[in-house]
């Protein structure tokens, strides 16, 4: 993920994106049926309005924002975290998951799902962020699997992509060891980026 924007207020209703459904008039399968998310030294689940101090506080760090447009005040990650993560998550569509530090019970960062529009086509993205103190310890692509799982076993989706800045190596590691592999070079929001992508191998039954 090269960027995070503040809020735009856009609306959730009316969104499509590929499943493997025959039909797009299936619904999705209720997310949190599937929730949360447990791996070895994660809780994924979804954000709540309560989690506004610890995000802001991670949002506020340029560690946390690299790659991004810059640091967010505490009223753009509200606006954020209502519009952009909870709004979709409660339209059951993919969003972003709170990843919380069993061992600590602290929210540490967010990995999970964003529409974008990658040369005019809408995909869905795994985007993640994590806080600094908890950099190469594996923990981004523990999650980034997990994730990765939940769009392919729960969502049903056909493929997952993420973009990102050619000099973001550790964003091109994890996105690498989660069998998220280049598909392009192209350009996102005026920056150069490489869209990675990861196409479902499940065949579904007819
Ligand atoms: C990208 C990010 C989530 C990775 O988190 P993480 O938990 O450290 O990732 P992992 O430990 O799972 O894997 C990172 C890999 O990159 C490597 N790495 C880390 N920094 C690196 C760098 N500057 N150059 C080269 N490799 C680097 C690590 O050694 C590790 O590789 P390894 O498993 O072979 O040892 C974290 O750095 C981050 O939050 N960055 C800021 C936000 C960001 O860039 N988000 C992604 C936008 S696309």
């Amino acid at each position: 993920m090269v960027d995070v924007k503040p809020a735009t207020g856009e609306p959730v209703a009316g969104f499509r994106f590929a499943k493997r459904s025959p039909s797009e008039k299936d619904p999705l399968p209720m997310q949190s049926t599937a929730l949360p998310i447990e791996t070895p030294r994660l809780i994924l689940r979804h954000f709540v309005e309560a989690d506004l101090d610890a995000l802001a506080a991670l949002m506020a760090n340029p560690d946390f924002m690299r790659f991004s447009s810059g640091v967010f005040t505490r009223e753009q990650t509200a606006s954020f975290l209502l519009d952009r993560v909870i709004a979709p998550a409660r339209a059951g569509l993919p969003s972003q998951f709170a990843l919380i530090l069993r061992a600590e019970n602290r929210l540490i960062g967010y990995c999970g799902f964003f529409r974008q529009i990658v040369d005019e086509v809408q995909e869905i993205e795994i985007g993640y962020r994590l806080h600094p103190e908890y950099w190469n310890c594996g923990l981004a692509t523990e999650a980034a699997r997990a994730v990765r799982d939940h769009a392919f076993e729960v969502l049903q989706l056909e493929r997952v992509f993420s973009v990102i800045h050619p000099d973001n190596h550790a964003s091109r590691l994890v996105t690498a060891k989660t069998g998220i592999t280049l598909a392009k070079e192209t350009t996102f929001r005026g920056f150069p980026a490489l869209a990675v992508v990861a196409q479902c191998r499940v065949r579904r039954r007819a």
